[in-house]
């Protein structure tokens, strides 16, 4: 495990009044400046149909690519809270430079979010991490199997899961969140019905996802951006978004971006 120090992580208040961290080793936030809180709602639960999913489903398999504050996993634990319902989630997550349990501690997301004494406190989740997996009874429904270490390093059980929350620093600070490599990794991970969302719609992170074989759809960005990225094995899956052309993704990701990687 990469221990930063101290300074690397700095907390910062974001538009929607949740609180998210800056990153000094990559110059960048982990959440969207005009709100936390909303763009992770949006990303990864709103858009795929994950809060229906959590209703109709009784186990679920959901990993994160860069756990990062661990809000989703948070948001998650809301949710079902807010749906009393029984189901059980197997959450797999990596991060290669965990913050501190000191800072997790001040993050702010109990005062923005239903049944706060109920949910997890985050500084128990990031408390006495080792390198390599690291798993945690987080609610009676969810396990968390946290890896800490890198997304080259990460292991996942095939054909499994429901849905990848992706959420590496962009493509140009973080160009190893956005590797053919990892999408094949992801797509080798995937059930068939499986979705991807991702904040980003760069054309060299979609092209990308195109060569691993992922079918590539743009949905509505979060807050004020305009698209962001759906993906599935299944292109049935995709059903109401705006499909882009996967054939000229792979050529351009061939004939262009191959090289500059
Ligand atoms: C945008 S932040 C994730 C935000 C997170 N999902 C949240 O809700 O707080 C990206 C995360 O990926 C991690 N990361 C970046 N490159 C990595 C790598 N190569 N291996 C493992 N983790 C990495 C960073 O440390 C950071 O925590």
């Amino acid at each position: 495990m990469t221990q930063l120090p101290n300074d690397q992580h700095t907390p910062k208040a974001s538009d929607d009044g949740s609180l998210t961290v800056y990153s000094r080793k990559f110059d960048q936030h982990f959440h969207s400046p005009k709100g936390a809180i909303m763009e992770s709602r949006h990303v990864f639960f709103e858009e795929p149909g994950l809060l229906i999913d959590l209703q109709k489903r009784s186990h679920l398999k959901i990993a994160e690519t860069g756990f990062g504050t661990g809000l989703n996993l948070l948001l998650l634990a809301e949710y079902i809270e807010n749906l009393n319902c029984s189901l059980k989630i197997d959450y797999y997550a990596v991060e290669g430079y965990p913050i501190s349990a000191e800072l997790a501690d001040k993050l702010n997301y109990h005062h923005h979010l239903d049944h706060a004494s109920a949910l997890p406190r985050l500084s128990d989740v990031f408390a006495d991490l080792k390198p390599g997996i690291n798993k945690k009874q987080i609610t009676d429904c969810i396990t968390l199997t946290l890896f800490i270490g890198t997304f080259e390093e990460w292991q996942l059980p095939d054909k499994s899961i429901d849905y990848f929350f992706h959420d590496p620093f962009s493509i140009e600070v973080n160009p190893d969140g956005w590797t053919v490599e990892l999408f094949s990794k992801l797509m080798k991970a995937a059930e068939y019905h499986a979705t991807l969302t991702t904040y980003s719609a760069a054309v060299k992170a979609r092209a990308a996802m195109a060569s691993a074989g992922w079918q590539v759809a743009s949905a509505p960005g979060a807050l004020s951006k305009r698209e962001m990225t759906i993906a599935s094995p299944d292109a049935f899956q995709l059903k109401g978004f705006k499909l882009v052309n996967n054939a000229k993704l792979r050529q351009r990701y061939d004939e262009e971006f191959s090289r500059q990687a």
